[in-house]
C-alpha cells in the first residue's frame, strides 16, 4: 500500500510517501517568513502553504520514485492546528484524492506524533505512555492500542514548547524558541537562577508553565530590560532546566501511578537534547524512547505512516472530513 502524507497544521509545509510501513521520502519546507515576527503569523502560514504545497508534494513523490497513479490514498492533518493552515492541506488533499479517485484520510496531528515512534521502533509493544510536548500541547497519555487513549495529565496553562517560544522572545532570541534557548544555554550554569518549578512537589500529573515565563520576564526587567550578553547562557540554561525538570518529574509520577514502564516522548520539544540526555540518565529502570529529531518536529512522514495504518482498516477514510482546529484525542 502506498500513501502520500500532507502536513500543514502550523508553519511547516510537509509531504511524504510511505509504502508498506516504510517511509520512502519526507520533505519539509520550513517557512522562513515568520522569524522576524518572533512567532507564527497565521495568515502568512496559510499563504505560504498555498504557495509551497504543490511543489512540496511533487518533490516527495519524485524523491520516492512513486507516480501519482500508484498511490492508494492521501492522508492529511485535519487538526489540531491553525484553521487557515489546516484548510490549505485538507482542500489540497481532497482535490488531489478526488482527481485520482482514491481515498482521503483525515488525521489527528497529535496521534501522528505518538505513532511516529513506530517508524523508529516497529517492534514497540502496547501499552505505553506518551509524553506529548509541542508548541500547543503538554500531555501524558496512556496508549492501550491504536484509537484507545487515556489522558493521564496535561498542562493547566502554557505548553512546554510555548514556554520555550515565549522565553526566547523575552530573551531577544529567534524562533523556534526551543532551538534558540538550547543553543544559548550551551556552557551555561543551570543553577545560576532559581526559576520556579510549578506543581513540582504535588502528587498530580499536571503541568503549569505560565509562572515560569513571568519569572523570566521579571528577571530580565530587574536587569534593566535587557540581559547582559555575559549572563545569557546562565539564564537560558536555568530556564531550560526548569522546563525539563518538571516534564521528567511528572513523567516519573505517571509511570509510578500507571505502572507502565515504557514511555515515548513525541512532539517538537522531544528534539531537546537536555530532555533526551536527562531522560536517559534518570530513567535507567524504564524504557524511554523518542524518535529521531526530524520525526519529533512537524513532518509528513508521521502522517503518511499513520494514514497507511488507517487506510488498511478503512477507518477515517472519505472525501468529506473537514478541519477541526481544536481537535482532541478522545480519552
Ligand atoms: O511539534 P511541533 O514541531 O509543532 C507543534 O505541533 O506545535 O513543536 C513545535 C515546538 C515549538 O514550541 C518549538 O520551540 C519546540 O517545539 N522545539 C523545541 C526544540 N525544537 C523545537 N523545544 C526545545 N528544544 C528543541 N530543540
Ligand atoms: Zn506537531
Amino acid at each position: 500500500m502506498i500513501v502520500l502524507g500532507i502536513e500543514t497544521s502550523c508553519d511547516e509545509t510537509a509531504a511524504a510517501v510511505c509504502k508498506d510501513g516504510t517511509v520512502l521520502s519526507s520533505v519539509v519546507a520550513s517557512q522562513e517568513d515568520h522569524a522576524r515576527y518572533g512567532g507564527v503569523v497565521p495568515e502568512i502560514a496559510s499563504r505560504s502553504h498555498e504557495r509551497l504545497l504543490l511543489e512540496t508534494a511533487n518533490e516527495a513523490l519524485s524523491r520516492s520514485s512513486v507516480r501519482k497513479r500508484e498511490l492508494d490514498g492521501i492522508a492529511v492533518t485535519r487538526g489540531p492546528g491553525l484553521m487557515g493552515a489546516l484548510l490549505t492541506g485538507v482542500s489540497f488533499t481532497h482535490g488531489m484524492a478526488l482527481g485520482l479517485n482514491i481515498p482521503s484520510i483525515g488525521l489527528n496531528h497529535m496521534e501522528a506524533h505518538i505513532f511516529a515512534n513506530f517508524i523508529a521502533y516497529p517492534e514497540l509493544q502496547f501499552p505505553f505512555l506518551c509524553l506529548l510536548v509541542s508548541g500547543g500541547h503538554t500531555q501524558i497519555w496512556r496508549v492501550e492500542r491504536l484509537g484507545d487513549y487515556e489522558l493521564i495529565g496535561e498542562t493547566r496553562d502554557d505548553a512546554a514548547g510555548e514556554a520555550f517560544d515565549k522565553g526566547a522572545r523575552i530573551l531577544g532570541l529567534g524562533y523556534p524558541g526551543g532551538v534558540e534557548i538550547e543553543k544559548a544555554a550551551e556552557g551555561g550554569n543551570p543553577d545560576a537562577v532559581a526559576f520556579p518549578r510549578a506543581l513540582y512537589k504535588t502528587d498530580a500529573v499536571e503541568f503549569s508553565f505560565s509562572g515560569l515565563k513571568t519569572a523570566l520576564l521579571r528577571h530580565v526587567e530587574l536587569r534593566g530590560g535587557t540581559l547582559p550578553q555575559s549572563e545569557l547562557a546562565d539564564v537560558a540554561a536555568s530556564y531550560q532546566h526548569a522546563i525539563v525538570d518538571v516534564l521528567l518529574s511528572k513523567l516519573r509520577l505517571a509511570i509510578d501511578k500507571t505502572e507502565v514502564s515504557t514511555a515515548l516522548v513525541g512532539g517538537g520539544v522531544a528534539a531537546n537534547s537536555l530532555l533526551r540526555k536527562k531522560a536517559e540518565a534518570d530513567f535507567s529502570d524504564c524504557t524511554i524512547l523518542y524518535p529521531e529529531i526530524a520525526l519529533c518536529t512537524d513532518n509528513a512522514a508521521m502522517i503518511a505512516f499513520l494514514g497507511e495504518i488507517y487506510l488498511m482498516r478503512e477507518n477515517k477514510v472519505g472525501h468529506t472530513h473537514s478541519v477541526v482546529p481544536n481537535l482532541r484525542l478522545s480519552s
